[in-house]
This record gives C-alpha cells, structure tokens and sequence, in this order.
C-alpha cells in the first residue's frame, strides 16, 4: 500500500530515496517517482510499473543525481490508472511545489473544481494531485512564502487520509511531512533526516525515530526538526529505537521472503514467548496488559477485530478464550464492525489484531469500539505503529518484519499471543497452577516442533506439482482447525490465484460437496483430536466422488493414510495449540504452488502488504 520518502541531509538525495523506495516494495505497488530540489529548481521523473523502471528512466535525467533533498512515491492506484502521468509526484502549475501521498482525498473532486475555477491545470486523474495545487494557492497568498503554513492550510480543507511530504523550490533545504490516517515516521540521523511509510526505509541510516500521530506534521529544514499539529500547535515527541536490524529485511539464503519467514516460525515464536512465560514460577508475564489485569480479569465478553489472515487468528483466539479463559468471545471483520453500530455493554474488551498495525478498517473498527467505551487491546507486530498506539495497551508480537505480503509469522505469532493472554486470563480466573504449567512446557515445545514439519517442504513441493493445474480447492478443518482450513484456502488464492474455499468440514454436505469432480484437491486439517472420526467420514464422501485428498494429520497416524493421496504430519500437542503446527504445512503448499505457477511470490498482483485505504 503504497510508500513514501523523503530525505534532507549530506548525501545525494537520489540513491537513498530509491533504496528506501525498493525498502518499501513490499507493501506493494503499481508506479513511482521521484523529485529532488537542486540549485533553486525542482526536478521530478516518473515511471509506470515497476522501480527498476525508474531507475532506468533516471539514467536520463543527470540532473537529479546531485540535490541533497528530496521526496519519492511508490503508488497503489486508487484514483486514476497506474500510469506514469498519475505516478507521484505531482507538482502545482508553477512547477516549484512537488508532494507525494498516501491515502485517498474523499472531497478531491470538490477541491478540484474550485481550484480550476481559480485557474489551476491539472494534468493527472488522480485525488492527491490536488494537494500539489492547494499548498499552491494558500503558498502564493502567503507574503513571503511560508511553506509549513500554505500546508496547514491546504489541510484544513481537506476531507480523507494522507500521509504526505512536501517540498518546494522556494524553500531549498525543507521538506513538510503530515499524517492522518496514513502512516509516517521520521529517522533521525547525523546531520539528516528520513520521513518514510515504515522503519524499513529508515534503518540502514539510523534506528532513531519519531512516530507522528494523525494530525500531526514535521518540518525539516537547516535548523533542524521540528513537530507540531496541523493546527500550528507545537509537539514535543520522544526519539525512540528500531528494534530490529537490516539484515533482518535480507533474504538471506532463500528465493523469496515468503519461504524465509515460514521457516523463522521456530524463532519468531520463541520470540514472541521471551520473559513471558515464567517457567520457574508458573506463570505467564505480560508487562504490556499487567496495569489492566484486574480489569481484565472481570471482563464480560470480547470481542476480536482484524482483517484477513489477522481474522483468522481472531477466530482460533475466540475458540482460545472460551476454552482456556472462560470468556465469552466473538470476532468480528473489523469493515463491518465499524459501520455496524456494534453493542458494547459494560466490561467489554475489544482486541484489535493487526501485523502492520496500519490496516485503515482496523483502526477504524478500534476507534468505534473506543467510541463506544470499550478497553481496547492491541496484538500488534509493527512497533509503535497507530493502532499499537491507539489501545489502551497491547502485547506485541515481536515476529520481526514482515515482508512477504502473504502473512506467515506473523500469524502464527498472533496464535501464540493470543494463547498467552488467554492461559494469562484463564489462570486468574478458572484455570489450575496444574494445567496452566503443562500449557506452558507445551507452548514452549513448539518452535522445535514447527522444525519436524519444516523439514517435509520437499516432500509438499513433489504433491502439490500432481494439483497445481487446478483451479478449484477446497480446504476443510474442524474446531480449533476450521480456522486453519480459512487460513490455508486464503494463503493459496492470494499467492498461486487458485480459487480456494475454507469451510466447517461438517458444512461441506450442506451444499458445497457438489463441487467435488474428479481429482478436485480437498486439504483436510485433521489432526487427533475429539472430532476425528467425524472427519474420517468427511474424508470418505469426499473420496467416494473421486476427490484428491491431501491431509494434514498428526504423527503415528496410520489410518489417515488409507484414505489420502498425500499425508504430511504434525507432531502432537494440545488441541489448542495445533494450529501453530497444522497452518505450516498449508502455507508450505501455498508458497510451492505459487511457485510452480510462475507466480510473483511476494508481491501478489493486485495485493499490499497493508491495506490502509479503505
Ligand atoms: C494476509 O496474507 C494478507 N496479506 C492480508 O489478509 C492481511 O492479513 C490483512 O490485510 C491484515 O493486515 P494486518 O495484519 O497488517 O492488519
Ligand atoms: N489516492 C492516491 C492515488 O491514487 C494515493 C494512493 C496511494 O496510497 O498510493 O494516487
């Protein structure tokens, strides 16, 4: 979704903008651009498709090799096609104002007939093109030339979300940076300054940074930084640090970073539980919820709200509260949470699950919740993102980045946290010192056991090459796995573009068992457990009708493999733990099959890292 940078400092503004935009690719996008201020001028290019086109396009352009300030774009079209003319930057008719955008401008087009009424020419399709020429109008009324304020204007007009960066040719040393809704965040370097979309742009420079909130700006220029409102309010903000290092963002030895974090699973597991389970004592530690715990504790009902693979996990964490905890839960889409008017009685807990932290129906599902009275928790991987901010407290998933736009780690990581705030809750409420320890042994168990099914992707490959020509999957699980089977169809359709439906696997008869033709692949998350036989049968019908069935099955499990072309093992473990293990085979075979398919693995077409447009 789109990434933003901006640079004032020593160095050639250029290399470093272009680096921190291929920082950012991740987070998907269709065109990018560039635009460097030098010797009182401003110099823009552009390109449609990918950076490496803009690098190519920039061999053309030696006047933006030199310019030490500068802001650059890589675009996820919202309004107007990913063409070169649309690619951010856009600049205002004078040709000296350049801005960069992230977000949608909801009252553009008003904006916009205004501003050509007064005589402005636009030469894009775009919402944000609109900015360029706003911070134009207000610059020109301006005696003197104030940038910061033209700015602060041109926003207070402004209906929508941006996170956005300005320069100017009139004000050579400058860039304006402001958030609302979009995110923004500022390295604090020796002598030079970042504004970037995320850490990943910032890190290989410093690991000081800034977080903005919405509605907040910065104004970077010779004396310095600066932060404030958009209403001119001065803001002091602390400097914090990048948890985590460069090489981190490396593919290291593996082809994609989508197969690069399905095998950090193991650590970033152990991660997410390091000095929260306390062994020694028998208990779970969590710093980021303790100040809440006795509120926590009398909690009536909760209520999980995310988007897509983060939904997933929403759903295994009502299943984690009910059972482990208690507590009544229900998960919600956060698109339909927000606009839904929801009922939030007294001792609600509404848990917000987002990796990016940035997705922009998260946030909003949390601000309605908020709204409405409730204690809000984060489960967050993104450190200091909005929505960890927003909460009223939160456990983060120390996963490390995620870059792959298929969510892996960070899945699994959001298991793990939602499995120790409910052994957390359920030991303060009905839960044994007892069972509470073995959960614990267990829990810590299970990064080497994601190893044991790591070491069968080869063996996933060579099965999934007999069914990547078809077009339709089903993906069938039930209790703690029916979640998982959501997982495994989503992982599929969004790398390898098979469609692929996850369902209840008692449902399949309730309509969708007519889809099963011959050699149809029907994945089964069927582990041991108090349904297995229930979905033995499931197995049968589906193999009675000349289905292709693939299992995912707990070791030592001779039966399954009577009825299952192909069998890939779990170890064994406690029902509530089993999709940290049943979800790894199903990403392995998402990940193969799109390989073989010639897919573009880590950015999917069409798809973002983080969706924080609405
Ligand atoms: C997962 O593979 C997808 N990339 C997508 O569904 C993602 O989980 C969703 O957009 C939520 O993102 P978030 O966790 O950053 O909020
Ligand atoms: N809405 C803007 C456009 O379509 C910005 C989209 C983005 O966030 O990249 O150009």
């Amino acid at each position: 979704m789109c990434g933003i940078v901006g640079y004032v400092g020593r160095k050639s503004a250029t290399p470093v903008l272009i680096e921190g935009l291929k920082r950012l690719e991740y987070r998907g996008y269709d065109s990018a651009g560039v635009a460097i201020i030098r010797d009182g001028q401003l110099h823009l290019c552009k390109s449609a498709g990918r950076i490496a086109g803009l690098e190519d396009r920039l061999e053309d352009h030696p006047e933006l090799a030199a310019g030490m300030v500068g802001i650059a774009h890589t675009r996820w079209a919202t309004h107007g096609a990913p063409t070169e003319e649309n690619a951010h930057p856009h600049t205002d008719c004078t040709g000296r104002i350049a801005v960069v955008h992230n977000g949608i401008i909801e009252n553009y087009a008003a904006l916009k007939q205004v501003l050509e009424d007064k005589g402005h020419t636009f030469r894009s399709d775009t919402d944000s093109e609109v900015l360029a020429h706003l911070v134009s109008e207000f610059y020109r009324d301006d005696d003197g030339g104030d940038l910061p304020r033209a700015v602060q204007q041109a926003l207070s007009e402004v209906a929508g979300t941006y996170g956005l960066a300005v320069v100017c040719a009139d004000e050579p040393g400058m860039i304006v940076a402001a958030r609302k809704g979009s995110p923004l965040i500022v390295g604090v370097g020796a002598d030079e300054y970042i504004v970037a979309s995320d850490a990943s742009a910032i890190v290989e420079h410093t690991v000081n940074v800034i977080y903005l909130n919405d509605n907040e700006m910065v104004v970077i220029d010779e004396a310095g930084l600066r932060t404030l409102t958009i209403d001119n309010v001065p803001v002091s903000k602390q400097v914090q640090q990048i948890e985590w290092s460069l090489e981190q963002i490396a593919l290291g030895e593996f082809e994609h970073f989508m197969l690069k974090e399905i095998f950090e699973q193991p650590e970033a597991l152990r991660n997410s539980c390091r000095g929260r389970l306390n062994m020694r004592e028998g208990r779970i530690q969590l710093g980021g919820i303790e100040h809440l715990s006795r509120e926590l504790v009398k909690t009536r009902r909760i209520i999980l709200t995310a988007c897509g693979t983060a939904w997933h996990a929403g759903l295994i964490g009502e299943y984690l509260f009910e059972d482990l905890a208690r507590i009544p839960a229900e998960v919600e889409y956060a698109s339909e949470f927000r606009y839904r008017n929801p009922i939030i009685e007294d001792q609600t807990v509404v848990i917000a699950i987002s990796q990016s932290g940035e997705t922009a129906d998260t946030l909003a599902a949390l601000r309605e919740a908020e709204h409405k009275g409730a204690m809000t928790l984060g489960v967050v991987n993104v450190v200091g993102s909005t929505i960890a901010r927003e909460t009223d407290a939160g456990v983060y998933l120390h996963a490390g980045p995620e870059i792959g736009v298929a969510s892996t780690k960070a899945f699994t990581s959001q298991l793990t946290v939602l499995t120790l705030i409910s052994l957390y809750l359920g030991r303060r409420r009905f839960m044994s010192e007892t069972t509470l320890k073995q959960y614990m042994e267990e829990l810590q168990a299970i990064p080497d056991k994601i190893e044991t099914v790591l070491a069968q992707s080869d063996a996933i490959k060579q099965a999934v090459g007999a069914c990547v020509d078809h077009d339709n999957w089903l993906f069938l699980g039930r209790g703690y796995n029916y979640p998982v089977a959501l997982e495994g169809a989503l992982k599929l359709k969004e790398i390898s573009y098979i469609h692929a439906e996850g369902l209840p696997a008692a449902e399949m008869k309730h309509g969708p068992i007519a889809l099963i033709a011959e050699g149809m692949p029907v994945v089964f998350v069927a582990p041991r457990c108090e349904t297995y036989d229930k979905i033995i049968g499931n197995i049968e019908e589906v193999r009675a009708r000349g289905g292709t069935v693939i299992a995912v099955a707990t070791e030592g499990d001779d039966r399954i493999a009577q009825y299952a072309e192909h069998v890939f093992y779990i170890p064994d473990c406690p029902p509530a733990l089993q999709p940290l293990l049943t979800v790894v085979p199903l990403q392995l075979l998402a990940y193969h099959a799109a390989v073989a398919r010639g897919c573009n693995v880590d950015k999917p077409r069409n798809l973002a890292k983080s969706v924080t447009v609405e």
